[in-house]
Formats: C-alpha cells, sequence, structure tokens
C-alpha cells in the first residue's frame, strides 16, 4: 500500500487520474489552512488588520525561497487567470502593436488576451505549432517566425493544458530579451512538478498556482513582477492600498495586496505546503511519478494506433500526458469516462486534435493506468 494515499482526502470511488486541473490537499496541509481559518473567525478584525498580514508576509517570504525570487517581488493571487488579467488589463501596448504567443493556450487566458485585443486594437497573434512537435529547434523555428516589428510581448505558457508539454520557455525568453521583447509566462502548473527559480528564468512577469502540484487548498496562486516591471501593474481591485494611510516601502505590494476583504487561509497555508513536501522528499516522489507518466506515455499511443504528438521525453513531458484520442465528441466521452468508468481525467479539444490527459500523483497505481487503456481501447472508433 503507498504510504502516501492515506494522505489524500479523495473520493474512492472515482479513479483519480486528474491531479492537474485543481490538485488534491494532502490531510496535514488542510489541517493547517483550517487553524488558519479558526484563528480568523475567533478574532476577525485583528486577524484581518494585523495577524494575517503578519503571517501574509512570511507566507510570502517561504514562496520566494522556493520559487527563487524576492518575496518583495511577489503577491499572492487566487488563481492564475486573476494574474493574468490584472497583466493583461494594464500592459503598456498600443493600438497595432503585437503579442506574440502559441496555438496551445490556455482556454481562460486566451479569451482575456482576446477580450482586450478587441476593447485596444492591439494584435494578440498566435504562432501555429504544428503538431507532432519534433524538436525544440523547429519549435522554436515555428513561434518566431510569426515574429514581426509590432511584436513587443511574448506570451506562453511553461506547461501547456490541453496538450501538457513543457515548453522551451528558457530559450524563448532569451531571445525575447535579445529583441527588447517583453515577456509574461503562465506557470499554472510549473510549480513542484518542475523546479523553477524564477530570477534565473528572467521572464518580465510570471504567474502560476500553489493549488495543484504544490498542493495548498484552492485558491492559492502568485503573480511575480521583476522590479522594472512593477511600476505599470494596476491591481485588478483598487482598495486601501493606493494612497495607503499604513504604506509600507513597496508600491506594489500595497497595491495588490489590499484587496477588500478576504479569506487568507489559503495563502498562509503555502508555508505548510512547501514543509510538507520538504518532509517527503516530494522531488524524489515527482520523479517517480514523472518516469510512470513516460513509460506509459508510448504504451497508449502505441497499443491506440495514434502519433504522439511530441517526442516522448523529460523535455516535453512532465507529470502529465496527453493521449491524442479521436473522438467527435469530448463532452460526452468525458461524461461517460466519469459517469460510466468511474474515471476523473480530462477531455479537451484543440486546433482540431483531441486529447485525454493523464496526470500521475503519487496516490496513483499503474492499475489505474491499465484500466484507463482498457476503456480507452473500448471507446475507439
Ligand atoms: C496553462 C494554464 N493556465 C492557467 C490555468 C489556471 O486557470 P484558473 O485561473 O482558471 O485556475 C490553468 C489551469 O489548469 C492552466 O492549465
Amino acid at each position: 500500500m503507498n504510504p502516501h494515499k492515506e494522505l489524500f482526502m479523495l473520493d474512492d470511488s472515482l479513479s483519480f487520474l486528474n491531479f492537474g486541473s485543481f490538485g488534491a490537499c494532502p490531510r496535514p496541509i488542510f489541517e493547517e489552512y483550517q487553524q488558519w481559518q479558526r484563528k480568523l473567525e475567533a478574532s476577525p478584525v485583528q486577524f484581518i488588520t494585523k495577524i494575517g498580514l503578519d503571517a501574509l508576509a512570511e507566507s510570502r517570504e517561504a514562496l520566494g525561497k522556493y520559487l527563487g525570487a524576492p518575496a518583495r517581488d511577489l503577491v499572492f493571487v487566487t488563481n492564475p487567470s486573476y494574474a493574468g488579467n490584472a497583466i493583461v488589463k494594464s500592459l503598456p501596448i498600443q493600438a497595432g502593436e503585437e503579442v506574440l504567443t502559441t496555438n496551445l493556450e490556455y482556454g481562460a487566458m486566451d479569451r482575456t488576451w482576446t477580450y482586450y485585443a478587441e476593447k485596444r486594437g492591439f494584435v494578440y497573434r498566435k504562432a501555429p505549432i504544428s503538431l507532432p512537435i519534433v524538436s525544440k529547434d523547429e519549435f522554436l523555428k515555428q513561434f518566431w517566425s510569426a515574429a514581426n516589428e509590432k511584436t513587443k510581448v511574448v506570451f506562453l505558457s511553461h506547461i501547456t493544458s490541453a496538450t501538457a508539454l513543457i515548453l522551451p520557455v528558457e530559450e524563448i525568453i532569451a531571445e525575447a530579451k535579445k529583441r527588447g521583447m517583453l515577456t509574461i509566462i503562465d506557470g499554472a502548473h510549473t510549480p513542484a512538478m518542475l523546479p523553477l527559480n524564477l530570477q534565473e528564468l528572467g521572464a518580465d512577469l510570471y504567474f502560476g498556482a500553489c493549488h495543484k502540484w504544490m498542493m495548498a487548498p484552492k485558491g492559492a496562486s502568485f503573480l511575480y513582477a521583476s522590479p522594472s516591471q512593477q511600476a505599470w501593474l494596476d491591481p485588478l481591485v483598487i482598495s486601501w492600498g493606493f494612497r495607503s494611510a499604513t504604506p509600507s516601502d513597496s508600491l506594489f505590494l500595497d497595491y495588490h495586496q489590499m484587496n477588500g476583504t478576504r479569506d487568507y487561509s489559503a495563502f498562509l497555508t503555502v508555508p505548510a505546503a512547501i514543509r510538507f513536501m520538504e518532509e517527503n522528499d516530494w522531488w524524489t516522489v515527482a520523479a517517480d511519478c514523472q518516469r510512470m507518466v513516460r513509460e506509459w506515455a508510448p504504451r497508449f499511443t502505441e497499443a491506440l494506433g495514434v502519433a504522439s504528438h511530441a517526442p516522448l521525453s523529460s523535455d516535453w513531458i512532465g507529470q502529465m500526458f496527453a493521449i491524442p484520442f479521436p473522438t467527435e465528441n469530448p463532452v460526452a466521452l468525458y461524461r461517460k469516462l466519469v459517469d460510466h468508468y468511474r474515471i476523473e481525467i480530462p477531455v479537451t479539444e484543440q486546433n482540431g486534435h483531441t486529447f485525454v490527459r493523464y496526470s500521475f500523483q503519487t496516490f496513483n497505481e499503474e492499475s489505474q493506468l491499465e484500466q484507463l487503456l482498457d476503456v480507452l481501447k473500448n471507446e475507439r472508433r
């Protein structure tokens, strides 16, 4: 029996192969979360105006150490969409100028960019990356061939959602810098799936979730802004942090942290999540899980007679694999997988391709992948 299995509160009647969407919180982390909520209820005024704020500073310190960034360049936000929206809404870009991205981006971020591009007249240009991806060089060639003299900003996922691919963000950031372009990275899936050092990576702006692979409670995410980009970044909500009566030494922090009444408990649980991962040697756990993901990837593609959409190496594949699986009705297939087979797994469509994406976490068993393969063989048309 896997010793970590008992730590999770997941419903046993479902085969849970979708850690990627919203994570899952182990008991010790969840208990810490509830303790913060009890402290809040015991003394709402003291907590929201003082105790919680002091604890938030400690929590940002711990997150900064974990992510390789000064705490003063990080703020907590509820989810990656929130961070992405704050950036896109106040981005200093003129009508006619361009943002370069890929055709592999997450639907919510795609919608955010499209909304503001239409409203403000800038161009949101998707480099058409063709699948299967054959090599890093070819990927970079396809990406940069969509750039032009109007491109001012580069935006892309560190790890994509539907296709579950690790993208070569290091190379893209380095090249964008040479070309004088601003870099914005959607790292929703990265923390605790891949080692991350934000200062070394060098993106101008980076956001990610703590409630996915870091296993913090839902509603814990972060926005990183390098010091040179903080001045233009408006908070989504203007509140007491603007012309604060009790300013800190950082406008970035005052603006983005003072957000009206809210429960900081999920943010405050981040140090416990980091401690939990350290105490349980989580990089080894993650490496074992990722090995399993990659071992099974060719078994799925070969048995189902489909071509993989990328090389099956650790350059591209982490703790999730998106099995290319042609289906006319992804929604109906998803419902059948959950309701009939009792497998929780996302089925998504992107650019005419459909994918069934499995995640592998410490509590998963190989037998769950065996069952998934049998089911997909059955459902293949
Ligand atoms: C690439 C990517 N970006 C962003 C998000 C986060 O979205 P949300 O803000 O809805 O939690 C996800 C969630 O899965 C994602 O995969």
